[in-house]
C-alpha cells in the first residue's frame, strides 16, 4: 500500500516521493485549499527547485497533483505566494474569470556561479483553470534585483484600502515592501527590520497579514530566519504592529517565535481565506533536513494552524491552534476521563497508544511533570514542563535514529508565556513527529523523531501528585486511507 513506509507521516502532508521544503503559493479558491511547495523531483536531496502541487477540501486530506512550475531559462522556481486577482488587475483573466497569479523568485544558478549578486529576481505566472496549469508571464522578471544576494520569497496581498498589491520581500537582513496596481509593475515602499528582531541568520519567507484583537486591527509580520532559531537552525519569528500601506511599525523592537520547536520553518499563511488566518510550515530544519533517515521522500509539512492574537502582560502574542478540521479525522477516544488523579511518582497508563493520535488534558495548577512515550525497542520521547525554569521541553535524545546529524539528539525548550496557574496541553503525535500546543496555543513546538517502532506506552512522571482534567487520547485516521 501507498504511504506505508517506515516513518511516513499519516496525518501530515508529505510528497509520494522525493524532496520537499517550503510551502508556497498557498491560496484558497472555490472551496479548495491549494498547497504548492518547493520540490525536487530528481531525488531526496535539495536540487533545482520546482513548485509541487497538492490540494485539499478540508486541510487534512491532500491530493498530490502534477508539478505546477518547472525551472526555465531564468532559473529555478524558489519560494513565493499566490493570489486570486479578483478584479483582474493583471489582465491575465477577465472579471468573471479571475486569474490565480503566482509570484515567486527566479533563482539563476548560472549567474550565481558567475559570482554575480543579482541572481534572484521576482517573477509571476498565472492560471485560468484553478491552478492546474500555469503560464509564465513573458515580461518576467517583474521585479529586478538591485544587487542584493538574498532577494527572495515574495508574499503578496491585496491592500484594499488603497486598492493596491503589497509585496513583502525578504532582502538579506531586512524586509522590503513593494506595491503594485497590477502585479506587474512594482514600486519600493519601505524597508523594515535591519536592527530589529533576531538576526542569527538570513531573513527568508516573510508574511504580512491583519488580525483583530478586541475589535482593533493589528498587523503581524512573520519573518523566517535561518539559522538563529531558539533551539538552533531555522525558525519562524514574528512582529506585531501596524501597517499603513507603505510602512510597517512594530509595537516592540524584539520579535517572538511562532513555534519554538526545532522543526517548523518557512511557515506562512493561506491567502483568500477572509478573516481566518491559516498557517502552515515546513516540518523540518535546515540543520539536518537533507539527512533525515527516510528513503523514498524527504520532509513533510506541519499541521495547518489557525492564528489569533491575545494579550499577556500588556503585550500582543500570536496564538496558534490546530485547525478545527482535525476533527474530520478524529476517531473515538481510547481514553476519556473527566479527572484522573495520580499520586504515584511514576504512573503507567494501561492503554496502548494508537499509531497517531491527539492527546489533551488540563491542569488546574501546572507543575513539573514528564510524559514518557516509549516503545518496545527501548526508545522514548519525553515531553513535559519544568516549573523552576518555567519552560516546556521535548527530549528526543533517545528517540530512535538520531545519529544522522550531531544537532539532532537534543532537548528542546519553549518558554511558558501564559501567566495563569492553570494550563491546557494538546499534543498531536504522528509516526515521526509531535506538535505541542501548550496553554491553548501560546507555547508551541514542532519536533521530529525517528523511532524503529511507534511509541505505544505512556508513563507520567511527577513528584507532587497531579490531577489530569478532561483527559482524552483520540486516535487519528490516516489521511491516506
Ligand atoms: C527557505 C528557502 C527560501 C528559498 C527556498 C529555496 O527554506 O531557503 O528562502 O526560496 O528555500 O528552496
Amino acid at each position: 500500500e501507498k504511504y506505508q513506509e517506515l516513518y511516513r507521516p499519516q496525518v501530515h502532508f508529505s510528497p509520494k516521493e522525493h524532496w520537499l521544503n517550503d510551502p508556497n503559493g498557498m491560496v484558497y479558491y472555490n472551496g479548495t485549499y491549494h498547497l504548492f511547495y518547493q520540490y525536487y523531483p530528481g531525488g531526496i536531496n535539495w536540487g533545482p527547485m520546482h513548485w509541487g502541487h497538492a490540494t485539499s477540501k478540508d486541510l487534512m486530506h491532500w491530493k498530490e497533483l502534477p508539478i505546477a512550475l518547472y525551472p526555465d531559462s531564468l532559473g529555478y522556481i524558489f519560494s513565493g505566494s499566490a493570489v486570486v486577482d479578483v478584479d483582474n488587475t493583471s489582465g491575465f483573466g477577465s472579471k468573471g474569470k479571475p486569474p490565480i497569479v503566482a509570484i515567486f523568485t527566479h533563482h539563476d544558478p548560472k549567474a550565481e556561479r558567475a559570482g554575480r549578486n543579482d541572481f534572484q529576481n521576482q517573477s509571476i505566472a498565472y492560471s485560468l483553470d484553478e491552478g492546474n496549469t500555469w503560464v509564465k508571464y513573458r515580461g518576467n522578471p517583474v521585479l529586478k534585483n538591485p544587487g542584493i544576494r538574498d532577494f527572495r520569497d515574495p508574499k503578496v496581498m491585496w491592500y484594499a484600502r488603497q486598492k493596491k498589491w503589497i509585496m513583502t520581500l525578504a532582502t538579506l537582513d531586512h524586509i522590503t515592501f513593494y506595491s503594485s496596481p497590477n502585479l506587474k509593475d512594482w514600486k519600493k515602499e519601505s524597508e523594515f527590520g535591519k536592527h530589529l528582531g533576531a538576526h542569527g541568520g538570513v531573513w527568508e519567507c516573510p508574511d504580512l497579514f491583519p488580525l483583530t484583537f478586541e475589535g482593533k486591527t493589528y498587523w503581524v509580520l512573520v519573518v523566517n530566519l535561518n539559522p538563529g532559531g531558539p533551539n538552533g537552525g531555522s525558525a519562524t519569528q514574528y512582529f506585531v504592529g501596524d501597517f499603513d500601506g507603505s510602512t510597517f511599525m512594530p509595537l516592540n523592537k524584539d520579535s517572538k517565535w511562532a513555534d519554538y520547536g526545532p522543526d517548523e520553518y518557512a511557515g506562512i499563511t493561506w491567502s483568500n481565506t477572509g478573516k481566518r488566518k491559516i498557517f502552515l510550515g515546513w516540518m523540518s530544519n535546515w540543520e539536518y533536513a537533507g539527512q533525515l533517515p527516510t528513503e523514498k521522500w524527504r520532509n513533510a509539512m506541519t499541521l495547518p494552524r489557525e492564528l489569533s492574537l491575545t494579550k499577556i502582560n500588556g503585550e500582543l502574542i500570536l496564538v496558534s491552534n490546530i485547525v478545527r478540521e482535525l476533527d474530520a479525522i478524529a476517531l473515538k477516544p481510547v481514553v476519556s476521563k473527566a479527572a484522573l488523579s495520580i499520586n504515584q511518582p511514576e504512573f503507567k497508563f494501561e492503554q496502548k497508544l494508537p499509531g497517531q493520535f491527539k492527546m489533551k488534558f488540563s491542569l488546574d495548577k501546572l507543575t513539573t511533570h514528564t510524559l514518557k512515550f516509549q516503545n518496545d525497542a527501548g526508545e522514548q520521547i519525553l515531553i513535559g514542563y519544568d516549573d523552576e525554569k518555567k519552560h516546556y521541553f521535548i527530549d528526543r535524545t533517545k528517540s530512535g535514529v538520531v545519529n544522522f546529524n550531531p544537532n539532532f539528539a537534543k532537548i528542546v525548550y519553549a518558554p511558558r508565556l501564559a501567566i495563569t496557574s492553570n494550563s491546557d496541553i494538546e499534543l498531536v503525535f504522528d509516526y515521526s513527529s509531535v506538535e505541542l500546543f501548550a496553554d491553548n496555543g501560546l507555547s508551541v513546538m514542532s519536533c521530529l523523531f525517528f523511532p524503529h517502532q511507534p511509541f505505544t506506552h505512556l508513563t507520567l512522571v511527577n513528584n507532587k501528585g497531579i490531577i489530569l482534567k478532561n483527559l482524552e487520547i483520540v486516535p487519528l485516521k490516516s489521511i491516506w486511507k
